[in-house]
C-alpha cells in the first residue's frame, strides 16, 4: 500500500500479519486489515496518512532496485510502440528491478508469455521478489540467468525489448529469435547509444522500419489562480527506438509479383518528415 502525507510525499509499504509500519510514528499492520482503499489512518504520532494500492505509476519510484528502472513516462508508450497485446510472446533483457517486466506480464495477459534475460543473479533475484510482490504469481514469466549477447533460446517471438548498454550487439541474437513482423525496442540513455543502435540496425537488412523518439512529462501545478507547470521534471529518461524484424534474409525471392493498380491521379507531394511545412502556401 502506499501512504500519502498532507505534503503529498508517499510511502510504499508492505502490509504482513504482525508487522509494524513505521514511517513517522508506527502503526500496527493488523490494523489496516479491512480498512477501505481511500482512508486517512491514523500513526502513533497523530499525523494521518491517505492509504491506497499503489498504481503502476505509483510503484515504480518505489519499487525496491539498484539498476535504473524504466520511468512510467516510458513504460505507456514503450507497451503502445512495443504494440503489446494479450496472448504475445515478448523477451526482455536485462530484467533489472523488474519494473518493465511487471508492465509486460500484466499487459499479454495469463495467455501470453514473458521471458527475461539477465546477467546479474542479485539483480535477477531482486526482481523475482518485485514481481512477486507487486504482481503476484506468475506462471507465464520465465526468468533466465544468462547474457544474452550469447543468444536467446526462443524462436518466432512477438516482440522484444532490450534495456542493457549495447543493444546493437544483440542485433543478430533478437533476429533469430523474433519472428518476421516481430517489433524490438531498444532503450538507451545517451545520444551516443542512441547514434550506435540505430547505426547498428541500418547496417543490418533484416530490421527496417526503424523509429527514434523520447517522452517528455511535464506535470501541472493547479492550485487556485496559480496554473502553471511545475518548476521541476524529469527531463531526460532514455531514447526508445523502435524497429521491426524483416523478411530480409531470404528477401530477393520473397518478392511477390503483384498486379500493378491504375496509377491514381497525380497529387502535390507531401512535405517530407525533415522538411518544414511551407509556410508561404
Ligand atoms: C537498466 S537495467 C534494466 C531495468 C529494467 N528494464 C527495469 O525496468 O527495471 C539494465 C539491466 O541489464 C542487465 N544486463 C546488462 N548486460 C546484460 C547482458 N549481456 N545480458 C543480460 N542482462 C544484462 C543489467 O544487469 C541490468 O540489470
Amino acid at each position: 500500500m502506499i501512504f500519502i502525507d498532507r505534503k503529498g510525499r508517499r510511502y510504499l509499504k508492505i502490509l504482513e500479519p504482525g508487522r509494524k509500519l513505521l514511517i513517522r510514528g508506527e502503526l500496527l499492520a493488523d490494523e489496516l486489515f479491512g480498512v477501505e482503499e481511500g482512508s486517512r489512518v491514523k500513526f502513533s504520532t497523530g499525523e494521518t496518512f491517505l492509504v491506497l494500492r499503489p498504481t503502476y505509476a505509483d510503484l515504480i519510484p518505489l519499487l525496491p532496485r539498484r539498476a535504473q528502472v524504466i520511468y512510467p513516462k516510458d513504460t505507456g508508450p514503450l507497451v503502445v510502440w512495443g504494440d503489446v497485446f494479450p496472448g504475445a510472446t515478448v523477451i526482455e533483457g536485462g530484467v533489472g528491478a523488474g519494473a518493465l517486466t511487471i508492465a509486460l506480464l500484466r499487459a499479454v495477459g495469463p495467455h501470453g508469455q514473458v521471458i527475461s534475460y539477465e546477467v546479474r543473479e542479485d539483480f535477477a533475484a531482486a526482481a523475482r521478489k518485485n514481481v512477486a510482490t507487486f504482481f503476484g504469481e506468475a506462471p507465464n514469466w520465465t526468468l533466465k540467468h544468462r547474457d544474452l549477447y550469447e543468444g536467446f533460446d526462443e524462436r518466432g517471438a512477438d516482440r522484444m525489448f532490450l534495456d542493457l548498454p549495447e543493444p546493437g550487439r544483440a542485433l543478430g541474437v533478437a533476429s533469430e529469435a523474433l519472428r518476421p513482423g516481430g517489433v524490438l525496442i531498444c532503450y538507451v540513455p545517451t545520444t551516443v547509444q542512441l547514434k550506435e543502435t540505430v547505426d547498428a540496425l541500418q547496417e543490418r537488412s533484416d530490421f527496417g522500419e526503424i523509429e527514434s523518439f523520447e517522452t517528455m512529462l511535464r506535470n501541472w501545478q493547479v492550485k487556485g489562480m496559480s496554473v502553471r507547470p511545475h518548476f521541476r521534471m524529469v527531463a531526460h529518461s532514455a531514447f526508445i527506438i523502435v524497429s521491426r524484424r524483416l523478411a530480409s534474409d531470404s528477401l530477393p525471392s520473397k518478392v511477390i509479383d503483384l498486379p500493378i493498380p491504375p496509377a491514381p491521379a497525380e497529387e502535390p507531394e507531401q512535405n517530407g518528415d525533415d522538411e518544414p511545412p511551407d509556410e508561404t502556401a
